[in-house]
């Protein structure tokens, strides 16, 4: 292979025409789920066909008690705030390095949103969270960033110690444990997209918690009319608003699910082989000192297997991150990525504005000081975790890649 980089006139390291990742992988037994659901519903009012396959089926992969389904991962947390009773006046505690979802939907309730800081995997922890609690905090909310799981037995005990209601957002993060515990099992609640996720529905969320009441609340949320009256016990207090629910409606699409069922059913062969891929690509980048992987060590937790995350180490390189992308993207790599969505959002006027029910509030977005959330995002790149047969020829082109661009730019 040619040591002269593309963007020097050398040859392309990859030449495999795109799209390099395409998830899920389209199989027989996928276009026959979809096929199936087609001819027995498309549309599903209760739990007693393919949404209830689902849900059952997902709670058991992550090991929780209950798991409602929704349109989107971002109506599942909406649902959240709600059926944890925040309202304006409280504020609850997030990451500001995360996807916009994680923090929106609070917002849209007048909730204010306090922006914790980040460590050196994207993530809070129990003292960046205690430097942002007031008084008014009354919940906390943590996403595992591309997969890393958060320090979650320390979390807890935080909020436990102060009274708080604890959420997580485990969207990047469907196969990750810390201490042998699967991500979301300490929480009051927590939260999984599964839009293009590990575990993917197209698009769809899924709450999981512990309790039958939060369970009960977030049908009323967001699946009013059959499924609460079907499902709410009579007796309690809520069952009078089981028909109208509370007035929304946020179902998940029956072929999602089926997709979802069809997923979870191939659970163990997605997590076997992206791990395998994860640790390929760990292994061959070990001692690169320009890219290295963003990934919790094994005996810490056990990564959630939703992108591999990589720094970017501008010490050791001649180049600064944009140019590294840039010459990895004219060798044809063309998934080396530095993400436009996910960054820091607590700037964002969104966050800022004092009346939730204005349409939008010209108002200037607020000033935040984070520097660890300052750091990942600056030296932060991602690549596909791939996972699907046939994608060996890829995963080589891209650490060839990596390998060859590190080492033409290494200080
Ligand atoms: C961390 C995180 N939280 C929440 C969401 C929102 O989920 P959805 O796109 O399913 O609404 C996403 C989506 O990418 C996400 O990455």
């Amino acid at each position: 292979m040619s040591s002269l980089l593309a963007a020097h006139g050398g040859p392309a390291t990859i030449d495999i025409p795109g799209p390099h990742y395409q998830w899920p992988a389209i199989t027989a037994d996928l276009e026959q789920a979809v096929l199936q659901q087609t001819r027995r519903s498309l549309s599903d009012r209760d739990a007693s066909g393919i949404l209830g396959e689902f849900e059952r089926a997902f709670a058991a992969f992550v090991g929780a008690p209950y798991a409602v389904s929704f349109a989107t991962g971002t109506a599942a947390i909406h649902a959240m705030s709600r059926v944890a009773g925040l309202r304006p006046g409280d504020a609850i505690i997030a990451p500001a390095y995360t996807f916009l979802a994680t923090a929106t939907p609070f917002a849209f309730e007048g909730v204010t949103v306090r922006f914790a800081d980040a460590d050196a995997y994207g993530n809070l922890t129990a003292d960046t969270i205690a430097a942002q609690l007031r008084p008014d905090v009354r919940a906390v909310i943590v996403t595992h960033m591309w997969g890393n799981p958060c320090d979650m037995p320390a979390i807890a005990a935080f909020c436990r110690e102060h009274d708080l209601l604890l959420f997580e957002d485990c969207s990047h993060a469907h196969f990750a444990a810390r201490n042998g515990q699967h991500v979301g099992s300490l929480a009051d609640m927590a939260v999984y997209s599964t839009n293009q996720k590990a575990i993917t529905t197209g698009e769809g969320g899924v709450l999981t918690m512990r309790e039958q009441k939060y369970h009960d609340l977030a049908l009323l949320f967001g699946h009013y009319n059959k499924r609460c009256q079907h499902e709410i016990p009579p007796e309690a207090d809520y069952y009078p608003f089981a028909f109208t629910g509370m007035g929304l409606k946020h179902r998940m699409h029956p072929l999602a699910a089926a997709i979802g069922v069809q997923q979870l059913h191939r659970a163990g062969e997605i997590e076997q082989r992206r791990r395998t891929i994860l640790e390929r690509v760990t292994d061959r980048l070990a001692g690169n000192p320009v890219i290295t992987t963003a990934t919790v060590p094994a005996d810490t937790g056990q990564h959630g297997l939703y992108v591999i995350g990589l720094r970017f180490q501008p010490g050791n390189a001649t180049v600064n991150r944009g140019e590294f992308v840039k010459l990895c993207l004219a060798e044809g790599a063309h998934e080396v990525d530095v993400p436009g969505s996910t960054h820091d959002i607590s700037t964002e006027p969104l966050f800022a504005r004092t009346d939730p029910h204005a349409p939008y509030q010209p108002i200037a977005a607020r000033a935040t000081d984070l520097p660890g959330v300052r750091d990942f995002q600056d030296t932060f790149i991602k690549i596909p975790i791939w996972g699907y047969p046939g994608d060996e020829e890829v995963v080589d082109g891209y650490l060839a890649t990596l390998t060859k661009v590190s080492t033409a730019v290494a200080a």
